[in-house]
This record gives C-alpha cells, structure tokens and sequence, in this order.
C-alpha cells in the first residue's frame, strides 16, 4: 500500500488497541490459518462473532469454501506465533503445536480462548470480507495474559 491517505487512515485506526487472534480452517488434510486483529464480538443471542479477510490473502478461497472457521486468541508469549501467520509463503504449520476442535478446524495450544464458529454470513467489505459466525464452542483458560497490538506494534496488557 502506497497510498499516503490510506497509509494515514491506518496510521490513525492503530490508535485503536486490539487483540490479536489466528483464525484456522481446514479441508481434509490442508490447514488454513492468518493472523487477525479485526475479530469482534458482535451479539450474545444468538451468540455472533466477525473478522475481516483481505481479498488478497492466500487462503481467501479456503475461507471461501468453508463453512467453519476457529478464533485462536493469542496470549502475551506468542506474538512469535502471531508473526509466522502473518507471514506469506511459509510453512505457518511447521512445528506448530494444534489439535483438531469439534468442528475439525484446528485449536492452537496456548491459546487464551477459543471459539469454534459456522460461517452464518459473508458481507462485502470494501478491499475485505466479512465474516459473521456463529459461535457453536468456545473455550477459554482461568488466566493468562493476552497479546495486543497498538500502533503497529506487539504491547502487553495486564489485567
Ligand atoms: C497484528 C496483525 C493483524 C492482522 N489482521 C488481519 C485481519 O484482520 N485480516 C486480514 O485479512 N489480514 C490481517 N493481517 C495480515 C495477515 O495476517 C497476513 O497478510 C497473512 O499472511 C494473510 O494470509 P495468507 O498468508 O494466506 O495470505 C494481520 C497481520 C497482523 C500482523
């Protein structure tokens, strides 16, 4: 991106402190995964949450063709995790420690929380797709710090 309003815009929406989560999906054999701040929780009943898809992530079309999909929230220690999913043609899989969840899509050990989700929309989102999925499982430890992310950086949070 070399557009100087848009590199301002982002410059200006870092100010928005997030989290930062793996989504993962899977068809048979093949792992999907990409780091992503833009998860959200969107409403309790029925239980919804949502991220954003870059229309030119590699795995668009895996997400595309799926109909699950897994949030990995990261904790303080694995922003090491959080740059190889970031990473484009790469091995994100290599040496990774994950299990199989209810829905099959692949649950990161480590993780703070996880939730299993079923793709309920898909909405045009300018240069992104959004996602909304419902939430069928989710999992989360009694502590533990998360990841976060501010001004383009990693930063810790503690409660
Ligand atoms: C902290 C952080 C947050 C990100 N958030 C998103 C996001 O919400 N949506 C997205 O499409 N890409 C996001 N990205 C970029 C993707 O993780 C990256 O481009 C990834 O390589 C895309 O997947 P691919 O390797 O299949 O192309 C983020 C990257 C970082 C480091």
């Amino acid at each position: 991106m070399t557009d100087p309003a848009a590199l301002r815009l982002r410059e200006a929406l870092g100010n928005f402190v997030t989290g930062v989560t793996v989504v993962t999906t899977r068809h048979g054999d093949e792992l999907h995964g990409l780091t992503a701040n833009s998860f959200t929780s969107v409403s309790l009943d029925p239980p919804l949450v949502l991220f954003s898809l870059s229309r030119t992530a590699d795995c668009f079309d895996a997400f595309e063709r799926s109909d699950y999909f897994a949030i990995n929230v990261l904790q303080s220690d694995q922003e090491a995790l959080s740059n190889r999913f970031a990473t484009k043609d790469i091995d994100k899989w290599s040496g990774v420690r994950w299990r199989p969840g209810h829905l099959d899509c692949p649950l990161l050990d480590g993780a703070i929380a996880t939730f299993e989700c079923r793709v309920t929309t898909r909405h045009e989102g300018g240069d992104h797709i959004i996602y909304v999925g419902e939430v069928l499982r989710f999992d989360h430890g009694p502590d533990g710090e998360p990841l976060a992310f501010f001004r383009g950086r990693y930063t810790a949070v503690s409660a």
